[in-house]
């Protein structure tokens, strides 16, 4: 009896959006029977940056119970799904300072052969949340990983409709029904994956 997946969810959120497609994907690998840990990334930020914005001061408290992601996150993981807000068509600097402590592990190769997937949001419907998914796959790239997107492989992706990752226009609102169920849908298929992959290694 093979051990279930790990799957770390590994998200910035600063005003709760990338957060909730965060947790529909928690519940989405859960779900498909993964050993799961949602993590968010340290604050960089300047608390007065914070507190001149009622909705990101109110977010992090919200979440002040939320373990933040270490480096043995992504050595526990055979899967790790990240989620960033878009800023100015790229990922957060938030999660960019993450990614750039993961040195160390790249260079041991423990990085490579895991599978990788990402999700965004972004304010307005062409504001990069393609760019933004794209440049985090340029690290997935650089560790070795194994990108799986999550494509048009359920009805639920003709709806929400970003073949790259699941994504949400913030703008118009917190994320409804259809794209909560498109981040469990990719989730469940990262773990999917990751089950074969991991079946097939220890064959
Ligand atoms: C510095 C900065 C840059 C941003 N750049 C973009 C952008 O390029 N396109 C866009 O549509 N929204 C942009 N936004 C809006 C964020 O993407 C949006 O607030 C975020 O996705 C909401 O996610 P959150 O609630 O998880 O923080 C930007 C916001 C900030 C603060």
């Amino acid at each position: 009896m093979l051990e279930p997946v790990n799957v770390a969810i590994i998200y910035y959120s600063a005003t709760g959006t990338v957060h909730a497609l965060a947790r529909a994907a928690a519940e989405g690998a859960e779900k498909a029977g993964a050993h799961v840990r949602l993590r968010k990334v340290a604050e960089v930020a300047p608390p007065e940056a914070i507190s001149a914005n009622p909705a990101w001061a109110e977010h992090v408290r919200d979440t002040a119970d939320v373990a933040e992601a270490r480096l043995d996150d992504l050595e526990w993981a055979d899967a790790v799904l990240f989620g960033t807000p878009t800023r100015f068509g790229n990922p957060a600097g938030q999660l960019r300072a993450f990614l750039d402590t993961t040195g160390p592990l790249w260079f041991q190769g423990k990085l490579a052969d895991k599978v990788y997937s990402a999700f965004t949001a972004s304010n307005t419907a062409h504001g990069g949340q393609e760019s933004t998914l794209l440049a985090l796959g340029n690290t997935f790239y650089h560790w070795g990983g194994i990108i799986v997107p999550p494509g048009y492989t359920d009805p639920v992706q003709f709806q929400s409709g970003n073949p790259y990752g699941t994504s949400h226009v913030a703008g118009d609102g917190p994320p409804g029904e259809v794209v909560l169920r498109a981040a469990r849908h990719q989730a469940r298929r990262v773990v999917d994956t990751a089950a074969s992959l991991k079946a097939g290694r220890a064959a």
